[in-house]
């Protein structure tokens, strides 16, 4: 038998990218490649990386730079690029960083096989196309290997939105939808290898058509599913939450009560000329009727501060949205420029008047993440256990509002969903007590 080669996968961004590697892992392993947590002893590398806000590309080629002695010392060992730097870059990344022996963007990873046996007779490869044929029908189904209780699973790629400071819609193309059954199979074999709860990925998750009834209709399909217990979705545009979508808050028991729905900014002003197509009076509606179908959902959100043109006025309203909303969880961000986005071409707000208002923005939701989190203490949840803690004893999972929840108890409930009294509270985990069933 052949020794297997090693491949290391390093993970930038988003969930979409943690499914990617995983998929790009299991199309490799076909090529006799096994993950290794480790760089030293791969003999292939890949960066799978994001092009969201200017530091996380920095990233990679400051990462790229660190394998300079290794490559030196194991000629064999081949270096790529995968993910939306390797989209929008392409093959800029090999003019600027010779290590790099390949580069693929995600929408043609399953063809990567091919593109190992080319770098291996010594040649570069890249493949940047967005192809006609469907790469998950051309990757291998998931396996049967055993999984851990808890999956992600991309059923819509790409955005039509054009947000003004997004590059997603250039990296990741038009807005594509898998067929439902594509999924439920999927779905199913991830279930049969252990998985209890799906979160369902896309980049505008709820704008996904691949059944007649929408995002709903599948999480409905999916709910038939014996032995999945929970289901996810993520992430949410405002317009796409559809009245089938707000119901299944409300009627469907394996959807759980959490939402991200990223709102960016709360001036009407700014919302424009991010070409939201939305208002905030909108939004703030649209989580009434959310809240009302589900009054116990912890909502999440995303937003961006110091947008070009964004004055201390418009701020305040970011501000009066988060007090009026109120959220159990968000992510905030100093508005970045990105080249090629229509945001691009409009003067930059000064960095210290953006690091200011991030503060400000980011104190507020931190001083929110905690009330949510001290207003649990005392309430039972139901706990899907993911791992083992630290301490001895412990086990660590997380509740249907997803938050990690650390408790005493046997291994046994590994994989299972149990209910737990939560007795503390911190700014990101819970503490609680496993109760009888
Ligand atoms: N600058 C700052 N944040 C951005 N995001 C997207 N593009 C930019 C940018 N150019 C944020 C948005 C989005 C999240 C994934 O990243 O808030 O919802
Ligand atoms: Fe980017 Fe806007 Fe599309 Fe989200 S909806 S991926 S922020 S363009």
């Amino acid at each position: 038998m052949t020794t297997p080669k090693k491949l290391f996968i390093k993970t930038y961004g988003c969930q979409m990218n943690v499914y990617d590697s995983e998929r790009m892992a299991e199309a490799l392993g076909g090529k006799g490649y096994v993950e290794t947590q480790t760089p030293d002893d791969a003999d292939m590398i890949l960066l799978n990386t994001c092009h969201i806000r200017e530091k996380a590309a920095e990233k990679v080629y400051s990462e790229l730079g660190r394998y300079k002695d290794l490559k030196a010392e194991k000629p064999d060992l081949k270096i790529g690029v995968a993910g939306c730097v390797a989209q929008a870059e392409g093959e800029e990344i090999i003019r600027r960083q010779p290590l790099v022996d390949l580069v693929v963007g995600p929408q043609s990873y399953h063809r990567l096989p091919a593109m190992e046996d080319a770098v291996r007779t010594g040649v570069k490869a890249l493949d940047t196309d967005f192809p006609d044929d469907d790469k998950f029908e051309t990757l291998k189904s998931r396996g049967k290997a055993k999984r851990g209780p808890t999956a992600f699973l991309t059923v819509q790629e790409g955005c039509d939105k054009f947000c003004a400071f997004c590059v997603v819609p250039y990296t990741r193309g038009a807005e594509v939808s898998r067929p439902a059954d594509r999924i439920i199979r999927e779905a199913q074999e991830l279930v049969d290898a252990g998985v209890r709860e799906i979160t369902l990925l896309g980049q505008n998750v709820n704008a996904y058509h691949g059944h007649p009834q929408g995002l709903a209709g599948l999480i409905w399909e999916l709910d038939k599913i014996d032995g999945l217990a929970r289901i996810r979705f993520t992430t949410s545009h405002p317009n796409d939450m559809d009245d089938a979508l707000i119901e299944a808050h409300g009627t469907c028991e394996k959807l759980m009560p959490y939402l991200h729905l990223p709102v960016q900014a709360g001036s009407d002003r700014i919302l424009k000329a991010m070409n939201r197509k939305h208002t905030a009076e909108s939004y703030i509606r649209l989580i009434e009727r959310i809240r009302a179908a589900r009054p116990d959902l912890l909502l999440s959100g995303d937003f961006i501060v110091g947008f070009p043109g964004e004055t201390e006025a418009d701020f305040e309203d970011t501000m009066n949205l988060i007090r009026e909303v109120h959220y159990g969880q968000a992510y905030s961000f100093k508005y970045s420029t990105r080249p090629g986005t229509p945001a691009a071409e409009k003067p930059q707000l000064p960095d210290d008047v953006m690091n200011d208002r991030l503060q400000r923005l980011q104190a507020l939701l931190r001083q929110q993440q905690t009330e949510t989190q001290q207003s649990m203490v005392g309430r039972d949840v139901k706990v899907l256990f993911e791992k083992a803690g630290r301490e001895d004893g412990q086990m660590i999972g997380k509740s249907e509002y997803l938050h990690a929840v650390y408790a005493d108890a046997p291994a046994s409930v590994l994989g299972t969903v149990q209910p737990v009294r939560i007795a503390a509270a911190s700014p990101n985990s819970l503490a609680g007590k496993l109760q009888a069933d």
